[in-house]
């Protein structure tokens, strides 16, 4: 596929835009009432689905890949961008007849557009019945209860507690390899274009101890990897309530790593502002911590950081990213970049190009901006950049991040990862597909008694301009 503009603001792991994703339904018979559920946004917002099917699933809830017949329709909503929520307002359309069809189904809006628009959603959307927030989800239960009585309900009340701990997430579409787990809620910085402060609240990390039994559990349930997620990952801070030792994103990290070293450790999003080098320390002495840092600069210009409120500044950034392949010289870092924010000027938008080549991205998350109400570049400054010029900006972003991508893959040709076998490869079933520590695809040829979850030494023969190919060299 040739990336356009278009496919290029496809998914990052906390960006948004990943397309609505059905869950198969296991067990049917168990279940007396039916949820099918569509999760949008970012990696957080699909983890909090797995931990809304275990609510639903205590309730007496099974799920469901059809809307046919569903009791209960749910839609987990991103707020990320304007056409992440024009995706939601298509999907509900189609949601409303499924209602019509279904007597006596529920609609409910989970998620951040829940929680942005609050009671206006049942204003606006007349078949909708429940609309709840991120932080509300152990509320579910009682406003499908209300609503059964005719009684519509919202509940966004955002909390400076809530972490979900003890909540065991039912684990939906996985490949029984790679799983999610969050470490941390909402965001404290206030990034001046981003919606994600209002939509999540106050940022508050999760109990060690409840992080790492989940990681130890999906250790002993066969997963051989797992992504730490928060929006801010590495300003992670818990205390001990007894012993009222703080524990830091580096120590986490390194329980995480202890609970097996053949457990993959992989973790996102590094804000630059926060990563120390206690975290760099951690992933250079620990194998199973993969080298491989999501590190969003989101513009290559310090005036435009500095609207954006990003508290760093070009020159402050690379000193991070220089300091990063002094601790890991084989580190990939990669990013998320936005064109056309209020004002950028040509000249700033050839920072942001003249970044991307000198940071060496393996790969970037690119978008053109987009108004959010109520954030301050809204009520600050004007969107003055017409959307042809930032769909250009990101043309041109996009084509220099293809191929610096292709130049690292290019660097690889002849060199031998160690690969975790993810799955049978999209293309040939006659291939496996997994990643490098890099979090580099690699496509290789099957060998008879490698099964999926297998760590393999691959050495890659050739590549094309997004994924590597090789052969297993050894096991
Ligand atoms: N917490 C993460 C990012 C979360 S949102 C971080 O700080 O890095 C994922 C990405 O979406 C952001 O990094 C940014 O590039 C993009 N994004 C956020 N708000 C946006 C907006 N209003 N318009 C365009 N892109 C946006
Ligand atoms: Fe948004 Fe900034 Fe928080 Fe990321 S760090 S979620 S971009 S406010
Ligand atoms: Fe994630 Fe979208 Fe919310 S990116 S945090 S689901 S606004």
């Amino acid at each position: 596929m040739n990336p356009t503009a278009e496919s290029a603001t496809h998914n990052t792991p906390l960006g948004e835009e990943k397309q609505g994703e059905v869950y198969l339904a296991e067990r049917k018979e168990e279940f007396a009432k039916r949820y099918y559920i569509e999760s949008y946004g970012c990696a957080m917002n699909f983890a909090d689905t797995e931990i809304v099917a275990s609510i639903l699933t205590k309730e007496g809830y099974g799920p469901t890949e059809e809307m046919d017949g569903a009791d209960l329709l749910l839609i987990n909503t991103c707020s990320i961008r304007e056409k992440a929520e024009d995706t939601v307002r298509k999907r509900l359309k189609i949601f409303n007849k499924a209602k019509r069809a279904n007597k006596g189904a529920m609609i409910g809006v989970l998620g951040c557009m829940a929680e942005r628009l609050k009671s206006k959603f049942l204003e606006e959307e007349k078949l909708v019945d429940i609309v709840v927030g991120p932080d509300a989800y152990r509320d579910i239960p009682s406003l499908i209860a209300g609503a059964e009585h005719g009684n519509k309900g919202v509940n966004v009340l955002l909390s400076r507690e809530e972490t979900y701990a003890d909540i065991s997430p039912v684990r939906l579409d996985s490949n029984g390899v790679s799983a999610f787990i969050s470490i941390m809620r909402g965001c404290d910085n206030m990034c001046s274009f981003c919606v994600v402060p209002f939509t999540r609240g106050r940022e508050r990390s999760r109990d060690l101890y409840s992080i790492v039994a989940e990681a130890t559990e999906l250790w002993e349930q066969g997963y051989k990897e797992v992504t730490l997620l928060g929006q801010n990952v590495d300003s992670y801070k818990w205390e001990n309530p007894e012993t009222k030792e703080v524990v830091s994103f580096a120590q986490l990290l390194v329980h995480v790593a202890k609970v097996n070293p053949k457990l993959r450790v992989r973790f996102s999003t590094s804000h630059p502002k926060d990563i120390d080098d206690e975290v760099m320390f951690a992933i250079r002495d620990h194998h199973n911590i993969c080298n491989y840092i999501h590190l969003p600069i989101q513009s290559g210009n310090s005036r435009i950081l500095k609207l954006m409120n990003r508290t760093y500044d070009r020159e402050w950034y690379m000193d991070k990213v220089k300091r990063i392949y002094e601790v890991i010289p084989d580190c990939a870092i990669s990013s998320d970049i936005i064109t056309g924010f209020c004002s950028e000027t040509e000249e700033e938008h050839q920072d942001t190009l003249s970044i991307i080549e000198w940071a060496k991205y393996t790969m970037s998350y690119m978008f053109y901006y987009s108004e959010r109400p109520g954030t301050l570049a809204a009520r600050k400054y004007p969107d003055d950049i017409d959307l042809k010029t930032k769909k250009r900006r990101l043309q041109e972003v996009v084509d220099l991040q293809l191929e610096m991508s292709h130049q690292h893959n290019l660097n690889d040709i002849g060199k031998t990862f160690e690969v975790l076998v993810e799955g049978t490869s999209k293309k040939s079933d006659q291939d496996y597909k997994g990643r490098n520590s890099q979090n580099k695809m690699i496509i290789f040829p099957k060998v008879e008694g490698i099964k999926i979850g297998d760590y393999v030494m691959v050495k890659v023969g050739d590549t094309t301009k997004a994924t590597l190919k090789g052969k297993i060299v050894s096991v």
